[in-house]
């Protein structure tokens, strides 16, 4: 497919490279920010614009990868007629692309992206069309680019990124909230990844509800007191410590 993209930030740089390595033709980068245009669209081997107004009419399909706030105002900036149009956002409605086009839909990938990584990871894809032909279109075109493509309503789709916010940006702040404890204490956070790694991929075992460990289900109460104590001085950790595991008793409190 040929491929207008417009942003240049993260999910715009990780998804056009896969694109590109997938295959299609990513014919434009748009970003309001020149450069950024330039630079991603030289990995790219696309042209660039600055201008919503000189958008490449020839493409199949119009991606855009804006910030969640700023989708809305750049979809009410052009329009592509009945050419195919998607945002990537997990918790923006389809509907605010409908002055871009009659074809409009969603792709959003479920996954963390960021510009500056290594390695592409495998992305899940939600999709959503206004109409069947073009959530067959899009689920056909996020095939290509994953195993897995998934057909979404706006609410549905809501909710799993709310459930990916949970699971993956919370647990990302319990990392960086622990890395502090370890500095604070001239500990190695280091020695914790083969444990941080080992819990994650016994995921595949089971369900996580039945791979719980620790004092909270064990009811270790002296214990978790120690550990209350130790973090007097870090009021914020010891509000989090104290949630979750109080989160954790009442999940597998005896009825
Ligand atoms: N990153 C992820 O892990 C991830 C995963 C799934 C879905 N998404 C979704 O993908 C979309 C893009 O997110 P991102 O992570 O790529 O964000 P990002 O890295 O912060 O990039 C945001 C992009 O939006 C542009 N932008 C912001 N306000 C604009 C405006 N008013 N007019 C025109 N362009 C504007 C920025 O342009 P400048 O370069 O000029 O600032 C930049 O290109 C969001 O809807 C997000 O929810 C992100």
């Amino acid at each position: 497919m040929k491929i207008v993209l417009i942003g240049s930030g993260n999910t715009a740089t990780v998804l056009g490279k896969k694109m590109y390595r997938c295959g299609h033709t990513v014919l434009q980068v748009f970003s309001r920010n020149l450069q950024h245009a330039t630079a991603l669209a030289e990995d790219l081997n696309a042209s660039y614009t600055g201008s919503l107004n000189a958008l490449s009419t020839d493409a199949d399909l119009y991606v855009i990868a804006v910030s969640d706030t700023a989708v809305e105002s750049v979809a009410r900036q052009f329009t592509t007629g009945n050419k195919p149009v998607v945002h990537t956002a997990g918790s923006v409605s389809m509907e605010v692309l409908k002055p871009v086009s009659s074809n409009y839909g969603v792709l959003y990938p479920l996954q963390s992206l960021r510009k500056d990584m290594q390695r592409i990871p495998e992305i899940p894809f939600l999709v959503n069309g206004c109409t069947t032909e073009i959530q067959v279109l899009l689920c056909d075109f996020a095939t290509s680019l994953s195993s897995e493509a998934k057909i979404c309503t706006d609410v549905e789709r809501l909710n799993m990124h709310l459930a990916a916010v949970i699971s993956s940006n919370f647990t990302n702040h319990l990392y960086a909230l622990t890395e502090q404890f370890c500095n604070h204490h001239q500990l190695s956070f280091d020695l914790l990844i083969p444990l941080i790694k080992e819990v994650a991929f016994r995921l595949n075992e089971g369900l996580a509800a039945n791979l719980q460990t620790g004092p909270a289900i064990r009811g270790d109460e002296i214990t978790i007191k120690k550990h209350m104590k130790l973090l007097e001085g870090d009021e914020q950790l010891q509000h989090v410590y104290s949630l979750l595991s109080q989160s954790i008793q009442k999940m597998y409190e005896k009825k």
